[in-house]
């Protein structure tokens, strides 16, 4: 299992990439809130490029804004592996997967926890992630939404019939009980309080995997 780990929930964001870095997590997870789209703490762009040196790690982030045009092209300047934006926040999903694709970086589609698995599905072919909220985004510490466990098994059935190659994550209030009931479906994990509530990051990592 891939484990993505997110530092949102840190009280010193700083202390706790370096600390993340130190683990054999696979990516950081960056969460990026900008405007109306959701409500949540926002941390400005130039302090997560900042927060992004304290890392040698590639970047997965998780773009919670309508504003795609303007950060997209500024998130593709970090070290990212993925930028994922949510279907929700566009109607025009296929220039976004183009913008993403076309500076070299992987993209990912999230899509919220009452948003049907068929507004992703034509876009499958075309992606390299999906990103399976378990929360409603805005806030770490929250507690997993077992409706969507369906969907990742039904996304997974879906992989394995068509062939296709991308991969699916999940992302809100996993822990070492809730990743059960998604771990024969899921590529990827997305933690954040789960890791960084413990003084031993690594081992919390380690149960993830
Ligand atoms: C929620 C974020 C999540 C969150 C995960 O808006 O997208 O990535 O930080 O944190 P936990 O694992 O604490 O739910
Ligand atoms: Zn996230």
């Amino acid at each position: 299992m891939k484990v993505s780990a997110s530092f949102l929930s840190c009280k010193d964001i700083y202390d706790g990439i370096s600390l993340l870095d130190e683990t054999t997590c696979d990516y950081i997870h960056v969460d990026f809130i900008k405007g109306k789209f959701v409500k949540g703490k926002e941390i400005p762009f130039r302090k997560l490029k900042k927060i992004s040196k304290f890392t040698s790690k590639r970047l997965d982030v998780h773009l919670m804004t309508d504003k795609l045009d303007k950060y997209i092209p500024k998130f593709s300047t970090l070290n990212c592996e993925y930028i994922t934006f949510h279907i929700e926040a566009t109607s025009n999903t296929e220039k976004y997967i183009d913008l993403i694709h076309s500076y070299g970086i992987k993209c990912g589609i999230a899509i919220n926890p009452d948003t049907d698995i068929k507004e992703v599905e034509p876009y499958l072919d075309k992606i390299d992630l999906v990103l399976i909220m378990s929360v409603y985004p805005g806030y770490g510490g929250q507690e997993f939404i077992e409706d969507v466990v369906v969907k990742t098994k039904t996304l997974n059935e879906i992989i394995k019939k068509d062939k296709l190659t991308l991969i699916l994550s999940i992302d809100g209030g996993i822990n070492n009980n809730t990743i059960i009931s998604v771990k024969d479906y899921v590529d990827m994990v997305v933690a954040g309080s789960y890791i960084t509530s413990s003084d031993d990051f690594q081992k919390r990592v380690d149960i993830l995997k």
